[in-house]
């Protein structure tokens, strides 16, 4: 897969989630398992994307994550299912490091260890993230709006600086078109519907260039025309990034997952269940817990 690279500065690199000790200095390091992983890289090599092992959360002794696993392949988009209170959020938090885990692994590819990392760093090494409400700049046209993304991107900071160069001005375009846009390229985002908005807040995020998105009930609250094209958006975005998405709505995750992919039913700080999402329907369990008889 292409486009795997990331510019994180300062990551924490050194025991990989399965053990092995990563070591050396410089722009190279050697994993001990034959292959060379270079500094800021994610290295994917064994699969996963991200990986989470036995990772718990208290708050005030209330446990909101127990002994969560889970790991996401490169690539792949995951959805992820489960009643309120399952600690969807909260593990979306602990991933980007607005919550601390008190025990556990979480790593971003083999090597980068995500409880050593604050916010910022964790979202230079290439995790992008959406939260329920989208958060546009309301006065300003759409482009502006992903201009203004891409120049909290250091990459394109020195270019924007000068002028919006031929390449910044077409990676906008690219978006655009991506997120279906194009025709609304000059409209304040504030006159965007609440799924338009939607969109555009995900091409905020593409500007980025993200490796893995973290979606958070991206379809509450908009119509189903809007839903049915957020997840043709999603599904385009295959192969450019891996995601994992939060969601409710039954109809948006049987888009998503189609008959093979993988989901995850979440319930109690926990994973409950994961398979297809046929599978995961007919679980006991699930029926239990979440789906209802
Ligand atoms: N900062 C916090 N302080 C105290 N309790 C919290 C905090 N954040 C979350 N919780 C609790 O942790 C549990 C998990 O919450 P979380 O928001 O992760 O669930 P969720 O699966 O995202 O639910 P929903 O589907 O309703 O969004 C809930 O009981 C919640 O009240
Ligand atoms: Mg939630």
């Amino acid at each position: 897969m292409e486009n795997i690279k990331s510019s994180a500065s300062n990551l924490a690199v050194d025991a990989a989630p399965n053990g092995d000790v990563i070591s050396g200095a410089g722009s190279h390091l050697t994993s001990g398992l034959g292959h060379l992983v270079r500094a800021n890289e994610i290295d994917v090599s064994h699969g996963p994307i991200l990986y989470l092992e036995d990772v718990n959360v208290s708050f005030d002794g209330f446990k909101a994550l127990k002994s969560l696993s889970l790991s996401i392949d490169v690539g792949e988009l995951r959805c992820v299912i489960g009643p309120n209170g399952a600690g969807k959020t909260t593990m979306m938090d602990v991933i980007t490091g607005k919550t601390r885990a008190q025990s556990g692994k979480v790593f971003l590819g083999q090597t980068m260890d995500l409880r050593r990392m604050d916010e910022p760093t964790i979202a230079r090494a290439g995790i992008g993230r959406k939260f329920q409400k989208p958060t546009v700049f309301e006065q300003h046209p759409v482009w502006e709006n992903l201009e203004l993304a891409m120049k909290s991107d250091k990459r394109w900071f020195a270019a924007l600086r000068a002028k919006l160069d031929a390449a910044a001005q077409a990676r906008i375009e690219e978006v655009l078109s991506t997120i279906r846009l194009e025709d609304s390229a000059y409209r304040l985002a504030g006159e965007l519907s609440h799924g338009q908005k939607q969109r555009l807040e995900i091409g905020m995020l593409l500007m980025q260039q993200p490796q893995l998105l973290l979606l958070d009930e991206p379809a509450a609250g908009i119509t189903d025309d809007e839903t049915m094209e957020l997840a043709r958006l999603l599904n385009s975005l295959r192969g450019r990034c891996s995601m994992m998405v939060v969601e409710h709505d039954m109809d948006f995750v049987a888009a998503l997952s189609g008959e093979k992919g993988k989901v995850t039913v979440m319930a109690e700080g926990s994973v409950l269940a994961e398979g297809t999402l046929d599978q995961v329907k007919r679980d006991e369990r699930v029926i239990e817990s979440y789906l209802g008889r």
